[in-house]
């Protein structure tokens, strides 16, 4: 333990299962990069503060250069026992680089609770970039087929029983209308992820009245969190995350659990793409939708990840506590998930054959009851009396063992008299859908309205 960066008051030495136990550096690696660039902004408004000459200021940053290039040409060697986690690894290679002179400076007035908390905004906020390219990317898909399909019709279904008929285009663009909050909410998130915590120390704040607005500002950061206890066990950013990360993974669970239904033999509505199912190894016939039944399941996964930090965190008191280092895994395994998911996603969806004609021969007359209903509606017969009539139109086609639309008009009539010659008009899926005009309807018109407001958030 005395070897440790901590080491000074230690005499014993550490379980070794403690020592696996209590280290992190087999995750917290992945912000080498992240952690030097934060320490070389803190050392130089060291230097602007007088803590550092010129020269050791120099000397950290060329230090810290090796480093970082150490790391990129895989040479680091991370030493077993010592190297707890990124931040004490690389102060300790500084140190054999550039003496340990001047590298003994760098930590002045600075705890390991401001500079994990930083190195871990630095790189949840770029990789939240990301996914907001790759999110863009999804609903670019979507948006385009909605465009390319437009005359696709199907059923729309409640309680998974047909009820209306749809544009496959609305479809799609009901799950386009949910990913498109979730972009929203990432852009919300993003800013309060890209906020600063370096210069609070280890709980009380900076004792050389460090510039930490210009360290900020040289990280990149849009704010500073302003209280330093706040700014050392906040980890509501990777919460918000994660709980960002399961709404959308629910979205995409949802989305795939429709299109697992409408790829079975019996709806057939749609077809994978090779690139995103497998084969069974008993039966030579099968083809499996496993990239969407992955996406289902690991909905489920993110969840997890979110759960599991809302638990580690909820009885904490005030400030770092090393229940703390429990938010790398879950932030890791959760950006990564959500990540992939999404790409998963804009590929099965990008490759992904549609067979309109399936859809349309699973459109049924009687999913038109409610236009017949409304048909008498618009000769001013009260809803409640018309959906009465429509419901004994249903019965007599049920009893007559004919589809709805091939009842005579006579027969219509003696249901009720109000019937005109004319209301076989009403048995028209297309005319059917392009009644629903208003906005956010089925009608071609609304379905393309939807895509507008889409396609220009994507700009
Ligand atoms: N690896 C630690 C973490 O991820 C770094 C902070 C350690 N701070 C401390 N006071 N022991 O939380």
């Amino acid at each position: 333990q005395e070897n440790m960066l901590w080491g000074g008051r230690f005499t014993g030495g550490l379980d070794p299962l403690m020592v696996t136990y209590n280290e992190s550096i087999h995750f917290d690696r992945i912000i080498y990069a992240q952690d030097i660039r934060g320490s070389i902004a803190y050392a130089r408004a060291n230097k602007n503060i007088g803590i550092l000459t010129s020269d050791e200021f120099a000397a950290i940053e060329k230090g810290f250069k090796q480093v970082h290039q150490e790391w990129e040409s895989n040479t680091f060697t991370i030493k077993p026992g010592v190297d707890e986690d990124i931040h004490t690894a690389n102060e300790r290679r500084l140190g054999e680089i550039i003496g340990t002179g001047i590298a003994g400076k760098l930590h002045t007035g600075r705890s390991r609770n401001d500079q994990v908390a930083t190195g871990m905004r630095l790189w949840l906020r770029d990789q939240l970039r990301l996914l907001d390219e790759h999110l863009t990317s999804f609903l670019r898909v979507l948006t385009s087929r909605a465009r390319a399909e437009i005359s696709a019709l199907m059923p729309g279904y409640t309680h998974l029983q047909r009820a209306q008929p749809i544009r496959w285009s609305h479809w799609l663009l009901s799950y386009g209308t949910s990913f498109q909050a979730d972009l929203e909410r990432l852009r919300q998130l993003i800013p309060r992820v890209n906020r600063s915590p370096l210069g609070a120390g280890a709980l009380v704040g900076n004792p050389f009245n460090i510039d930490r607005a210009a360290i900020a500002k040289e990280l990149g950061f849009d704010s500073l969190i302003p209280n330093s206890m706040t700014a050392v066990s906040d980890r509501d950013f990777i919460l918000e995350t994660l709980q960002w990360a399961t709404m959308l993974m629910t979205h995409i669970s949802r989305f795939s659990e429709d299109l697992i239904i409408y790829s079975t033999a019996e709806f057939g509505f749609v077809r994978l793409a090779d690139a995103y199912s497998t084969g069974s190894s008993l039966m030579p016939q099968k083809k499996n939708p496993d990239s969407l039944e992955l996406l289902r399941g690991k909905s489920g996964r993110v969840f997890g990840t979110m759960a599991a930090l809302m638990m580690s965190v909820k009885g904490l008191p005030s400030t770092y506590n090393k229940d703390l280092q429990e938010s790398w895994e879950t932030m890791l395994d959760g950006v990564k998930t959500t990540s992939d998911s999404i790409q998963i996603a804009t590929g099965v969806l990008s490759t992904l054959t549609i067979f309109p004609e399936k859809m349309l021969a699973a459109l049924s007359p009687d999913m038109l009851a409610t236009d017949l209903a409304d048909y008498l509606v618009r000769k001013g017969v009260p809803f409640r009396e018309t959906h009465h009539i429509s419901g004994r139109v249903v019965a007599l086609a049920e009893k007559e063992s004919v589809p709805m639309d091939k009842l005579s008009v006579k027969q219509l009539q003696e249901v009720d008299s109000r019937f005109g010659d004319d209301v076989k008009s009403c048995f028209d899926y297309e005319a059917s859908i392009n009644k629903r005009t208003v906005v956010g309807g089925t009608s071609e018109k609304s379905v393309i309205e939807q895509i507008e407001t889409l396609e220009k958030m994507l700009q």
